[in-house]
């Protein structure tokens, strides 16, 4: 007997898309980033990879990171996860802006060049303007010898493994894991965290990809169904505040590559400032209203976002809210609610992110787009 069989559908393991495949392996790329990375036997977090001492994170004045794309999105994040976490300033910069303003670097910055290539032109140009400036670099990167990992002091690797999607998932989730163990080793050295706080951190990231499995099993059937409703959609919003915020441009980003359709993605705040003027009754505007109930700061800006909600909903707009499992007050204000597990606030963004992915995927396959190879766009960008 002859069985055909076609070896790049091989490779996707019976999955559809090579995206939806690495969609799925996001709790194992998070489990294998953060192995050994966390909390050992004695307490401590250990990270001689990035060859940067406890010491010179005493003496930092400010972290500087500069990325791309979707990797521009984790180091948004890690802004939110350094300076709640290590309290020390951090700026954030499109790697492709950053040498035109002439930044401002010194020795006592530490520089952070996030990449899942490690081979993107303009990453690799921050990095060279900062080094030459006299700062030291760490990279955050998916490819062991990649050149930004060669001209780094030292190296997180993201252990995603290879990303084949133009579109970035699990490199992306692999990004923010490897950006929580930095942010912790860098609590622990400026004393802005307790040992009983970092050991309670590590034990709740060791839970974290069981809760992202739960997201993918209950955010699957949802969200495919809701792309059945808003495909044709020719516009979406995506908003969210605080560390939210930069889930919802990557949730917008996530939609634009793959199914073409125009997305924005904004503060919940600055609706008023602008966007709430496109809100009509045919605008879907997914909204990320997750909280962390045991942290009073989350549920604040949770409840503003509530608010932000109702701004639209008068409006007659559409309104897709990513929400916590028991919340059913948010349910009552809008048209479809989408549920993920509860989790610390610094934790939800690996979650959060899951039903964004899910819905630009199911609305790219209705609309027939080319999910792994959108038209224009390249998995690597090594031209500026
Ligand atoms: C390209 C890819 C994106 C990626 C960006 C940055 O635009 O299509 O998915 O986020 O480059 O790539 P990097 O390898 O530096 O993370």
């Amino acid at each position: 007997q002859h069985i055909s069989w076609d070896p790049a559908q091989a490779e996707k393991n019976g999955y559809a898309h090579f995206m939806l495949k690495e969609i799925y392996e996001q709790p194992r790329a998070v489990r294998d980033t953060l192995a050994g990375r966390l909390c050992n036997a004695s307490g401590v977090i250990e990270l001689p990879e990035i060859n940067v001492s406890p010491e010179t994170f005493q003496s930092a004045q400010r972290v500087l990171i500069a990325s791309c794309g979707t990797s521009w999105h984790a180091g948004l994040a890690a802004k939110f996860l350094l300076e709640r976490m290590a309290r020390i300033p951090v700026e954030v910069d499109y790697a492709s802006e950053f040498r035109y303003r002439d930044p401002l670097v010194s020795g006592s910055d530490i520089g952070l060049l996030i990449s899942q290539s490690g081979e993107t032109a303009d990453t690799l140009a921050a990095q060279a303007e900062m080094i030459a400036k006299g700062s030291q670099t760490v990279a955050i990167c998916n490819v062991v010898g990649a050149a930004l990992t060669r001209k780094a002091v030292g190296t997180i690797t993201t252990n995603a493994g290879p990303e084949i999607g133009v579109a970035s998932t699990k490199a992306f989730t692999a990004q923010l894991a490897a950006l929580l163990a930095f942010s912790l080793y860098a609590a622990q050295s400026r004393g802005t965290m307790t040992p009983e706080e970092i050991q309670a951190l590590s034990q709740d990231l060791l839970k974290l990809p069981a809760l992202m499995e739960t997201a993918l099993r209950s955010c699957q059937p949802v969200c495919e169904s809701l792309a059945e409703i808003f495909a044709n959609a020719s516009d979406f919003l995506f908003l969210g505040r605080g560390i939210h915020y930069p889930i919802a441009l990557e949730g917008a980003l996530k939609l634009k590559e793959i199914s073409y359709v125009h997305a924005e993605g904004y503060p919940a705040g600055e609706m008023k400032h602008g966007p709430n003027a496109l809100v009509d009754e045919t605008l879907p505007v997914v909204c990320v209203a997750t909280k962390d109930i045991h942290d009073p700061t989350s549920v604040l800006k949770y409840e503003k976002t509530l608010s932000n909600i109702q701004e639209v909903t008068a409006r007659g707009g559409r309104v897709i809210a990513i929400a916590v499992e028991g919340d059913n007050e948010i349910a009552k204000l809008v048209e479809h609610t989408i549920y993920v597990p509860q989790a610390r606030e610094v934790l939800l963004p690996l979650i959060e992110v899951i039903p964004l992915q899910l819905l630009a995927y199911h609305i790219a396959v209705k609309r027939g787009c080319d999910v792994d190879q959108p038209r224009n766009l390249a998995k690597s960008v090594t031209v500026e």
